[in-house]
């Protein structure tokens, strides 16, 4: 047997930035890189935010005669079809390696529009402009990017890194309280696994959050991106730490597979929270006291447990054996010690729970309100 030894030059460590400020979106002059002068732009988006930012910024972005795609809101428009479809309409246009793709919108847009980046022509850049707050906190910073499958959740996808993020705090002001709620459990859930002081601090400005204080709202965001920086750029493949972020997420995943993305992901990592930190609690980690405060700030939120209600608890624990954190047949999840503290055991952040432990934990969440 003979052996050639493929030996790739190591990539340059990359580095991005993440532009906060207010107004600024539509004076592209501010944040476009001079670099991609004369560079053909594809601004992604959905029906709703092309309604009140894709045509303005289409008008501000005329020098380039950019592309404006958009496709029907909403998480049920996160699969192959609308990918397909975006990757063709962009080979109907020419677009070629340097196309620079520019996400206009929320999670969903994001996460599709940085996958059709990924695998255009092998891979093309993209630049994220979050118009909500959990796309801004949460999807649009880390460079994951995926579409849903019959299977699940985000389980076809891709690590592809933006070229840099453009949140305009401008763009929170339209939002809906209830995307607001939406996105700030996100930011609730990236505190509760890092950061108690803040945690604090959302708690204790619930009214001013709703209300769209500026300053209260720029404070959060900036301290859940830099959180999000600091995990992402230390395990930017979920080897490690960054699983962390997934908090919530395995049972909020199968809540929204369930209810057929109905529910608000932000809703769903909610009761998803609420149900890993009684397993938390169950397993003697968490304290009774702990899962209370949790609680209470969710329901000052008007998170009900309506819809988990309505959820057969063996259906949602099938639900989550699709989760990409199984292993060796068993489902693992992040834990609380404390709020701000993870539950981390011999280099270990993600722990295997019975699903025993997991059906009670489920059971006693439905029966608490
Ligand atoms: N949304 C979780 C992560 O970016 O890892």
């Amino acid at each position: 047997m003979n052996e050639i030894v493929m030996q790739i030059l190591a990539k340059q460590p990359a580095s991005y930035s993440i532009k906060i400020g207010s107004g600024f979106l539509l004076n592209p002059a501010e944040w476009l890189s001079l670099d991609y002068q004369g560079k053909q732009l594809v601004i992604i988006t959905d029906d709703n935010v092309n309604k009140i930012y894709g045509e303005k910024l289409a008008n501000a972005l005329a020098n380039y005669k950019p592309l404006l795609l958009s496709f029907l809101p909403g998480e049920k428009s996160k699969n192959y079809l609308t990918k397909q479809s975006l990757e063709d309409q962009m080979f109907e246009h020419h677009c070629n390696r340097d196309t620079i793709i520019l996400s206009l919108g929320g999670g969903v847009v994001g996460d599709i529009a940085g996958f059709v980046a990924s695998t255009y022509m092998r891979g093309i850049s993209y630049i994220q402009i979050p118009t909500t707050l959990l796309a801004m906190i949460d999807s649009s910073v880390g460079g994951k990017t995926a579409i849903n499958t019959n299977q699940g959740k985000n389980l076809i996808g891709a690590f592809w890194q933006p070229s840099y993020v453009v949140a305009d705090l401008n763009c929170l002001m339209t939002l809906p309280k209830v995307q607001v709620i939406n996105g700030l459990i996100e930011a609730i859930k990236i505190f509760m696994t890092n950061d108690a002081y803040y945690f604090n601090y959302v708690n204790n400005n619930i009214e001013n959050i709703i209300n769209k204080d500026i300053l209260v709202i720029k404070n959060i965001v900036e301290q859940a991106i830099k959180l999000k920086v600091s995990v992402v750029s230390q395990d930017e493949r979920e080897n490690k730490h960054r699983v962390v972020l997934n908090f919530g997420h395995t049972i909020g995943h199968a809540i929204e597979k369930m209810t057929d993305y109905t529910i608000l992901h932000g809703y769903a990592v909610a009761l998803g929270i609420l149900v890993e930190a009684k397993i938390s609690q169950l397993l003697g980690f968490l304290s009774l006291e702990y899962y209370q405060i949790i609680q209470s700030l969710f329901f000052r939120l008007n998170i009900t447990l309506s819809e988990l209600k309505k959820l057969n608890c063996d259906e949602i624990i099938l639900a989550t054996k699709s989760d990409k954190k199984m292993k060796l047949n068993s489902v693992r999840y992040v834990l609380l010690n404390e709020i701000g503290n993870i539950h981390y055991d011999d280099n270990i952040y993600v722990h295997p729970v019975s699903d025993e432990i997991v059906k009670k934990a489920i059971c006693e969440v439905q029966h608490d309100g």
